[in-house]
């Protein structure tokens, strides 16, 4: 891969001009329609939808949200409705995206993420995939598997062999190896990796001595965990030869242009969203600005 510097903001992504590097983060835009609604894609370069697995899932009981001094602690558990309804019912209504959109897959076994694959491919509404390997609020698969070089391999490998689509896999911070495993999704046939989900947090109340989160460790998202990504994200992206899409960290344009230095060839924000919808917009008016692009 070759860079220029200052990074360019029209992107070339898996075959396609992207006008925006910028993506929306999974779990921060639900599919993507719901902010067609309220007329705040524009500057979106693609939505990555709330993770889908095979059975709905109620997620994780309350309290799973805190907003910290310095950023969000969330629980979420991988609520979602499943994927036959995500088929039959949401991805019609998200047909009207004006941009490409990902499906964020996640499982309890190296075999449901090609299962869950499978059954939405009979739509052809969404671009490709981003595999939730990395996911620290569920018991069973999320991040134990994104840790374990193998398991990443198996999951990459099932997924490639289900769909024709481009898929990015999405790995954790929390431990092990993330050059390894990156390199592992590649092997099974990743064609990106997704840097990175969330770091592991956690807020207690020193006046019970209990987490203010019902399942007590939560995913931490922070403008505070720029250096920590942009760190990953440069180790990551000269490790492999597919595209790397960051995650984590972004509050201005600044540190999206610092995210496409380091090596990223997209950049999610998430996080910044839930105060500003309109982030997406914003990010490319300051990144326009400050390059002249
Ligand atoms: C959640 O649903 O708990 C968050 C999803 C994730 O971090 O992958």
């Amino acid at each position: 891969m070759t860079f220029s510097f200052p990074p360019a903001i029209k992107r070339r992504f898996w075959g396609q001009v992207f006008e925006s590097p910028v993506m929306l983060a999974s779990g921060t835009a639900g599919f993507g329609h719901e902010l067609l609604d309220l007329n705040c894609l524009s500057g979106v370069g693609a939505v990555v939808s709330k993770a889908v697995t095979f059975k709905p899932r109620a997620g994780n009981p309350p309290p799973r949200l805190f907003e910290t001094s310095f950023g969000l602690l969330n629980s979420i558990g991988l609520a979602n409705p499943g994927v036959h309804h995500v088929l039959q019912h949401i991805l019609p209504i998200a047909a009207d995206l004006p941009c490409p959109l990902l499906i964020n897959v996640a499982g309890e076994s190296v075999s449901e993420f090609a299962d869950v694959v499978r059954i939405l491919e009979s739509s052809s509404v969404h671009l490709g995939y981003e595999i939730n390997v990395s996911c620290p609020n569920v018991a069973e698969g999320g991040a134990a598997f994104g840790v374990d070089p193998d398991v990443v391999f198996r999951v990459a490998q099932g997924v490639s062999n289900a769909t024709d689509r481009p898929f990015s896999v999405k790995l954790t911070p929390n431990g092990g190896d993330i050059v390894q495993s990156a390199e592992a999704a590649v092997q099974g046939g990743a064609s990106a990796i997704t840097v990175c989900n969330t770091f592991l947090g956690m807020h207690i109340d020193w006046r019970t001595g209990r987490s203010v989160i019902k399942r007590r460790v939560a995913g931490y998202t922070s403008p505070a965990l720029l250096p920590l990504v942009v760190a990953k994200v440069w180790q990551v992206s000269n490790a492999i030869s597919v595209p790397v899409i960051s995650s984590g960290g972004v509050s201005c344009g600044e540190d999206v242009l610092q995210l496409l230095a380091a090596g990223a060839d997209m950049v999610q924000v998430g996080t910044r969203l839930m105060r500003r919808p309109f982030a997406a917009a914003e990010l490319m008016d300051e990144m326009k600005k400050l390059t002249g692009e």
